[in-house]
């Protein structure tokens, strides 16, 4: 029998954990050389000082240090200057004067990214469009916002929802990572089974080429076929190609019926029956399907002072939500789901919750478990596509790798705490995690390439949501071959080419 949801405790505080080393420069951790691009002089600062305010130019050593940082606490920059524009042409202006000055720019936004995309290599200048960050429009009947890139996912979804809509992505860094920053990334996050990808749901973009030409595709259409679709190469393209500044996108209704059940299972082979089965008879109602094993559970315990929803420990755990508009109907599909599910031993135990307090409590088993996973000190991350039934032994092989090569333990001088999946599981992503304690090169050996080379076996992606950034710009190769490459190549060399765009990063 399923049981109610208990009332569980306050989680802990989560913020951006506190320091307790310093990171080390990319360029000194990595073998990269600073490409032949200008330095910045005082008659730049000037320059940009005659076109923003001095408030949005930051130079002090402190100030910086946000910027220059990622979110892992794995790559680092020394860029001296971050600049903050207000307005697209403000953009422009900054991007022309740096490409006829070859002065290389990282474009930055709420600086969530999971590869090192977001900070400098060198001393790139940082262009961050936090202050771009206004709704334009938005149309109450097709649904469609228009906005700055620089709003914060959760605003904008916060926004629709004032108009009975839902942004139609969500991911645990919504707080702060913005709409501009998730179409560089073509983020996928947790709902993509039900809205499908951004490729699909972005309708127009502005953008603003490394020359200063302003790209004015902000199309509020759902529907236009003239002419090649420009906009999907920079939905995904990581600040390569130009800087986003503005977002049309497909906003569907909200969804007032939602329900959220959280399952324990026996075997990874049971999370693809019960996969399949939600999809069957869940159907047009099922919203998200992720998955999670015990190892990031009990990680996900361990930094908070949540309780755990089952009370029994179990090898994988399945996140399943419905959404919809009719709420008796819903309840009787997930009820009628569960008890199948449980009848045919392929799920052993779970939890629904109740009310509103209780869906955002059980996900919070999910959107925690990057942000435990890093409390110990690093973590190496993966966010790979590869066929359904192959994906957890991925976990397995890097997991037993790892043990065999002595580098796994519980005292401080072994670097790995453990190695850990979760992730999007209906839509055949896993996150392969490894925990550690500080970051070590022997570690990072053992792991790379050995996981692209099992990703490219199984003809799976190196990644699946997170891009390539700086962590995979060696490696794309093990997901694309020479002449898609080429061609990759020959539209950056088009679109920007001094390569002043984030350089070092991609390709
Ligand atoms: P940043 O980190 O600032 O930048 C990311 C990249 O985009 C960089 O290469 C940068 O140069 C470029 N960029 C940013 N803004 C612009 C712009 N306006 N124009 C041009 N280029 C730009 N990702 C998923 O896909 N699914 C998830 O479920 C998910 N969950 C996450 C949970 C957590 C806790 C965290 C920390 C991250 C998660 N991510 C997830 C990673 C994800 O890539 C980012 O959260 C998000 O997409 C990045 O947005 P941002 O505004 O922070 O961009
Ligand atoms: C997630 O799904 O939680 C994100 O992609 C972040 C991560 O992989 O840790
Ligand atoms: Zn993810």
């Amino acid at each position: 029998m399923l049981r109610s949801f208990a009332t569980r405790n306050l989680l802990r505080s989560f913020a951006r954990q506190s320091r307790n080393y310093s990171v080390k420069l990319t360029s000194e951790s990595y073998d990269v050389k600073r490409g032949n691009y200008a330095s910045l002089t005082e008659s730049d600062v000037q320059y940009f000082n005659s076109i923003l305010s001095a408030n949005n130019i930051l130079q002090d050593k402190e100030d910086l240090l946000f910027y220059n940082e990622d979110w892992m606490r794995k790559y680092r920059g020394s860029s001296q200057l971050v600049l903050k524009p207000k307005t697209t042409e403000q953009v422009s202006q900054i991007l022309k004067h740096c490409n006829e000055r070859n002065l290389a720019v990282v474009p930055q936004g709420g600086n969530t990214g999971l590869v090192g995309g977001s900070i400098p290599v060198f001393d790139e200048i940082v262009l961050s469009v936090a202050n771009l960050n206004k709704v334009r429009s938005f149309d109450e009947v097709s649904g469609i916002l228009v906005t700055d890139a620089g709003v914060i996912l959760e605003n904008a979804d916060k926004f629709v929802e004032g108009h009975g809509y839902i942004f139609p992505l969500d991911l645990g860094a919504k707080g702060s990572c913005h709409v501009g920053g998730v179409v560089a990334t073509n983020a996928g996050g947790l709902r993509l089974l039900r809205y499908g990808s951004l490729h699909g749901t972005v309708l127009g973009l502005e953008v603003v080429l490394a020359d200063g030409t302003i790209v004015n595709n902000l199309s509020t259409l759902r529907k236009d076929n003239t002419g090649y679709d420009l906009k999907q190469l920079f939905i995904g393209s990581e600040g390569t190609l130009g800087v986003v500044t503005g977002v049309s996108i497909l906003c569907p209704p909200r969804p007032t019926a939602v329900n959220v059940a959280f399952l324990g299972l026996e075997s990874f082979e049971q999370v693809q029956r019960a996969f399949v089965k939600a999809k069957k008879e869940l159907g047009e109602v099922l919203s998200a399907f992720e998955c999670m094993d015990n190892t990031s559970q009990s990680i996900v315990e361990e930094h908070t002072d949540l309780s755990r929803p089952l009370s029994e420990q179990y090898p994988f755990y399945v996140l399943i939500e419905t959404s919809g508009s009719n709420k008796e109907h819903d309840d009787a599909k997930l009820e009628t789901f569960l008890e199948n599910a449980m009848t045919e031993e392929i799920v052993v135990d779970g939890v629904v919750a109740q009310d509103s307090t209780e869906i955002a409590n059980l996900w919070q088993w999910r959107e925690l478990i990057p942000e435990a996973l890093g409390k110990g000190g690093g973590v190496y991350k993966y966010d790979v596509s590869i066929p359904l039934p192959q994906l957890y032994d991925l976990v397995v092989d890097v997991n037993k790798r790892l043990i065999e090569a002595g580098v796994v333990g519980d005292t401080p001088e072994y670097p790995v705490i453990a190695t850990a999946g979760y992730g999007h599981i209906g839509d055949g992503n896993l996150h392969l995690n490894v925990p550690v304690r500080f970051y070590d090169k022997k570690v990072e050996k053992l792991l790379e390439p050995f996981v692209y080379e099992w990703i490219s076996k199984v003809s799976g992606s190196i990644s699946a949501e997170h891009g390539l950034g700086f962590a995979k710009r060696n490696y794309i190769g093990y997901s694309k071959d020479e002449q898609l490459i080429s061609l990759m190549k020959g539209v950056k060399n088009m679109l920007d080419p001094k390569k002043i765009l984030n350089p070092y990063k991609y390709i």
